[in-house]
């Protein structure tokens, strides 16, 4: 079975509770739990990892190699510069998905750049708990 590995960075454990008027009262754990139920309509296996230190998400990110065949992240506010996650993803070469929950390009200036993007496939903002659901979809569609 295909295996797709999802990151999710700073401060997304503290949803549903967190600028509820930006991100909604959606919980981490409901979101991982519909990310669980998803996966199964694809086939796919899922591992999916919560930091909100960005050495930890970078050895993550190390450690998926050979294990995962897609990487799943919103990074958080690592997204807009965290140099060290975009490299670590360019060197493990594994196709990664960026998701957001917020419309990053429609908020303050300076989210509307993404570091990571640039060494990811695509990038799926603005939808939500449903941007996951988006991606898992978009893995299964890369994975064949
Ligand atoms: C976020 C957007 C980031 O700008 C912000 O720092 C977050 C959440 C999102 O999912 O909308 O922590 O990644």
């Amino acid at each position: 079975m295909r295996k797709v590995l999802v990151i999710h960075g700073p401060n997304l454990n503290m949803l549903g509770k967190r600028e509820v008027e930006v991100y909604g009262m959606t919980t981490l754990d409901e979101i991982n739990e519909s990310i669980k139920e998803e996966v199964k309509r694809y086939e796919l296996e899922v591992e999916i990892f919560q930091s909100n230190h960005e050495g930890e998400i970078v050895d993550k990110i190390q450690s998926a190699l050979g294990r995962f065949d897609c990487i799943i992240i919103n990074p958080g506010a690592l997204t807009h510069y965290s140099i060290a996650i975009r490299d670590a993803l360019a060197a493990v070469k594994i196709p990664a998905i960026e998701v957001h929950l917020s419309n990053i390009h429609a908020r303050e200036e300076f989210r509307h750049k993404s570091v990571i993007a640039p060494v990811a496939i695509g990038q799926i903002v603005g939808f939500g708990r449903h941007s996951y659901l988006l991606a898992i979809k978009a893995a299964a569609g890369i994975l064949g």
